[in-house]
C-alpha cells in the first residue's frame, strides 16, 4: 500500500438521551443493544444515500464486554437493526475513551485507504452493567499503579485536589453551577434535538414510551445546595454527587467516510478529522491526561489552543477538567468550552461519551460556521487521555 492519506469527514453523529443509571432510570427495562439500533437505523435514515451495505464495519466502544454488551456487540446491533447478515462489527476497549477510540480507530482505517464509510460510536449501560463489574484485577495492579486509588475514579479525583491544592472544592462547585446552567440553558433552546435519536421503551405498565429527554441534568444546582453534599469517595473530601459526573445509561453514533466519496455521493460532511492523539500518565491521577493528550494532537496539527474555537471536554470530575483546561491556558469559563455543558449536567455513561463528544462538535460546528478548530478531549481511567481535533466544514460552503 502506497503513502497516501486520504481525508476523512464526520457525515452525522447522534446519540439516545442519556439516563441515571438503576431502577429509577429511563432506560432501566432497556438493553443495551436497544440504546444502539435506533441510532445504526437513524444514520441511515437522516443520510440517504447511505445504505447499510456500504457501511464496511461498525466499530463501537463499550467498556464492560460481558452480558448483553457482551458477545461482540458491535456485529450483534447491525443485525438487529435490520441490515442483514452482511455489515461487519466490533467492540473496542479503552474505559472511558472506549468510543472516542472506535472513531479514532475508523479515522485511521479510513485516512489508511482500507476502508471508506464506517459507523463508530460507543454504548454503556452503567444500571445494568455496573463499573468494574465482575472485573478480575492482577494481584500486582495497585503496585504498578502505584495504590489502590488508582482503581477508583473518584478518589483519583480527590488525588487532583491533594496534588493541584490551588483546584479548591468551591471552585469545583462553582464550575459545576456553571456547567448546569450552560446545559439548561442549551437544553431550553432546543440544542439538543437534532442529535438525540428516541429510543422506544415501556413504563412500568408495560406501555410504550418514546425516550427523547436526558434524565440527569440538574437545572437547579447552587452553591448553596452543592455545599451540603456528602464526599462519598473519602471523609471530608472535596468530591461529591454534584461536581462529579453520574452514573449513567446511553449511546452515540458517527458515521465517517472518506471525505470525496460523500462529496461524490451529495452528502453534507459536517466535519473533517486534523489529528489525535493518546497519552499516558500516572494511573493516581487519570483526570491530568488530557493535557499531554492534547499537547500532542495540536503539534501534530501545527496549531495552539488559541486556534481552537470549541473545546469539548468530557468531564469526568469538575477538578480534572479545571486543571486540564489551566495546564492549557484556557480559563474555566472561557465561552469556548462545553459552550452547552458537559457530563457534569449530561452523564458519562463511560464508552458513549467519547461519541457525544463528537455529537456535541457537529451540532456546534453547524451552528457556528465561524468557528474553524474544535477539539473533544477526554480522559480515562488507568491514567490515560485521548483528543481528536477537527476542522468545520461548514464554513466551507
Ligand atoms: C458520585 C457518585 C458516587 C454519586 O452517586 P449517587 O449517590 O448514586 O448519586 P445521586 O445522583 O443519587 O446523588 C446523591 C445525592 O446528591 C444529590 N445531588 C447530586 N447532584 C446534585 C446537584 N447538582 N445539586 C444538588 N444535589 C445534587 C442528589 O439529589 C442525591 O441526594 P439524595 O441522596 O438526597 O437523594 C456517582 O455518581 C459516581 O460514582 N460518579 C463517578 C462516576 C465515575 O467514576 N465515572 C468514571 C469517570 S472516569
Amino acid at each position: 500500500m502506497g503513502k497516501k492519506m486520504y481525508d476523512v469527514v464526520v457525515v452525522d453523529a447522534v446519540r439516545t438521551a442519556f439516563g441515571r443509571a438503576g431502577e429509577k432510570g429511563i432506560f432501566w427495562n432497556t438493553r443495551s443493544e436497544d440504546l444502539c439500533v435506533p441510532l445504526l437505523q437513524a444514520l441511515i435514515k437522516r443520510n440517504s444515500p447511505v445504505e447499510p451495505g456500504l457501511v464496511e464495519d461498525v466499530v463501537w466502544g463499550v467498556t464492560n464486554q460481558m452480558k448483553e454488551q457482551g458477545g461482540t456487540i458491535g456485529r450483534m446491533i447491525s443485525m438487529l437493526a435490520g441490515w442483514g447478515w452482511d455489515v461487519p462489527g466490533c467492540s473496542v476497549d479503552r474505559m472511558c475513551a472506549s468510543g472516542l477510540t472506535a472513531v479514532g480507530f475508523a479515522v485511521a482505517l479510513i485516512a489508511s485507504g482500507m476502508n471508506d464509510c464506517l459507523v463508530a460510536g460507543g454504548v454503556e449501560h452503567m444500571g445494568h452493567l455496573p463499573m468494574g463489574f465482575m472485573r478480575d484485577p492482577h494481584p500486582r495492579a495497585a503496585e504498578v499503579m502505584g495504590d489502590d486509588s488508582a482503581f477508583n475514579m473518584g478518589q483519583t479525583a480527590e488525588n487532583i485536589h491533594d496534588r493541584f491544592p490551588e483546584f479548591t472544592k468551591e471552585m469545583a462547585d462553582a464550575y459545576a453551577v456553571h456547567c448546569q446552567a450552560r446545559a439548561a440553558k442549551a437544553i431550553e433552546a432546543g440544542k439538543m434535538k437534532s442529535m438525540i435519536i428516541p429510543v422506544e421503551s415501556r413504563d412500568q405498565d408495560g406501555g410504550k414510551i418514546l425516550i427523547d429527554t436526558d434524565q440527569a441534568p440538574r437545572p437547579s444546582t447552587t452553591m448553596e445546595g452543592l455545599a451540603t453534599l456528602k464526599t462519598p469517595f473519602r471523609e471530608n473530601g472535596r468530591v461529591t454527587p454534584g461536581n462529579a459526573s453520574g452514573l449513567n445509561d446511553g449511546a452515540s453514533a458517527v458515521l465517517l467516510m472518506e471525505a470525496d466519496k460523500a462529496w461524490d455521493m451529495g452528502l453534507n460532511p459536517v466535519m473533517r478529522f486534523v489529528s489525535s492523539a493518546v497519552a499516558a500518565v500516572d494511573p493516581r491521577v487519570m483526570g491530568i491526561a488530557p493535557v499531554p493528550a492534547t499537547e500532542k494532537a495540536l503539534k501534530k496539527a501545527g496549531l495552539s489552543m488559541a486556534d481552537i474555537d470549541i473545546v469539548e471536554i468530557n468531564e469526568a470530575f469538575a477538578v480534572q477538567a479545571m486543571y486540564c483546561l489551566d495546564r492549557l491556558g484556557v480559563q474555566w469559563d472561557d465561552p469556548r468550552v462545553n459552550p452547552w455543558g458537559g457530563a457534569l449536567a449530561f452523564g458519562h455513561p463511560l464508552a458513549a461519551s467519547g461519541p457525544r463528544l463528537v455529537a456535541f462538535m457537529a451540532a456546534q460546528f453547524r451552528e457556528n460556521p465561524q468557528a474553524k478548530y474544535g477539539l473533544c478531549t477526554m480522559c480515562v481511567g488507568r491514567g490515560q487521555g485521548y483528543t481528536i481535533i477537527w476542522e468545520n466544514l461548514t464554513t466551507q460552503k
